[in-house]
């Protein structure tokens, strides 16, 4: 199969309360992937209207998302960072990929049937078709590899189904049009990270979510120092002692949590956290911790919300990335039109 240039495509939805789970998550492999790739970073606008959204609280939520990239530490002019929606390459090459599709993979995505719930005749059929619009997203620039939470490995999946069925079924035209015997890359996830899993304070069962009743439950990017402390002392743990070795953290959710926002914050591993905590109560534990989690996380905090407020410099970032995505993706649509036989 030919080879694809190494390129770096990930979406984060604008969906507000950005939270830890997001930035330990997402953001911080965003960041350390720009020194190794090429990197197109994109805040999925369309994704969000998948779901009813308020246009005030959207524009609001874009522009959030957007501070909270370059206040992580994403380079906006080394890198690509846009909304989707001004690229509309991504729409046009997801009702491609709709007629690529089979409606039996859509039909097994859990997440739509997670998102549906019971009512899935009233679901919008933007929300059934989203993993052919992720589809798109990614193959529009012919990324490689894609950073993602566990939950998007079957939307991934997807992906390279629908790269595979394109290539398959016009493989002679591919050939034709001077593209040798692929178009797409099969774009692999990339999974591995600090703490791809960050869960809830109250409960180490269930992940950090931003509709979460309790603001105790997750700490938000914008919370100030106080909050931070206070959401770490309030935080639920068990009676015992830290355990010395990873083992021992079976069985006991709110600790293995703490214990891994701890080493994500900071940098290092579960187990050099253990070696360091173990034995200790969780008192001291968590001094530790509001300290790491403060100085981490509360310049990051106080730089998103100065940018955030901040349309003109906000707006003119996406406007450029917008642009430089758009001829990415107007060189890629072209060459799709010409492989699928349409006039243009
Ligand atoms: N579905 C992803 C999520 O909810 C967001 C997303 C949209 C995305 N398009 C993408 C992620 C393309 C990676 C690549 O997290």
């Amino acid at each position: 199969m030919s080879s694809f240039p190494q390129l770096v495509f990930s979406g984060v939805q604008p969906t507000g309360n950005f939270h830890l789970g997001n930035y330990l998550g997402a953001l911080v492999k965003f960041v350390e992937m720009q020194d190794r790739f090429d990197c197109i970073y994109c805040v999925v606008d369309l994704h969000a209207i998948t779901v009813a959204q308020s246009p005030i609280e959207l524009r609001k939520h874009i522009r959030e998302v957007t501070a909270a990239f370059i206040a992580s530490g994403i380079d906006a002019e080394k890198h690509i960072v846009f909304n989707q929606s001004q690229v509309s390459e991504h729409a046009e090459l997801a009702w491609v990929f709709n007629c690529i599709a089979r409606l039996g993979w859509l039909n097994r995505m859990t997440q739509f049937k997670e998102k549906a719930g019971k009512d899935r005749e009233n679901a919008s059929v933007g929300l059934y078709a989203y993993p052919t619009l992720m589809a798109a997203d990614i193959l529009i620039y012919r990324a490689t590899h894609v950073p993602v939470g566990e939950d998007q490995k079957q939307h991934l999946e997807l992906t390279r189904d629908v790269a595979q069925k394109f290539n398959n079924d016009y493989s002679q035209s591919i050939a034709h049009c001077g593209f040798g015997d692929a178009f797409f890359p099969l774009p692999e996830p990339v999974i591995q990270g600090p703490a791809t899993r960050v869960m809830s304070l109250r409960d180490g069962a269930k992940k950090m979510s931003k509709s979460d009743p309790s603001d105790y439950s997750r700490i938000n990017l914008t919370d100030d120092a106080d909050q931070i402390a206070q959401k770490v002392r309030k935080a639920k743990t068990d009676p015992d002692a830290l355990p010395s070795e990873i083992a021992g953290l079976a069985g006991r959710p709110e600790a293995d949590n703490l214990v891994g926002i701890f080493a994500a914050l900071q940098g290092t591993s579960r187990e050099d956290v253990l070696r360091e905590f173990g034995g200790k109560n969780f008192s001291g534990f968590k001094s530790a911790l509001v300290e790491v989690a403060v100085t981490k996380l509360a310049p990051v905090g106080a730089e998103m919300k100065r940018l955030q407020s901040d349309h003109a410099y906000i707006d003119g970032i996406l406007r450029r990335g917008a642009e430089r995505a758009s001829r990415l993706a107007a060189k890629n649509m072209a060459a799709v039109k010409d492989i699928l036989g349409f006039v243009r």
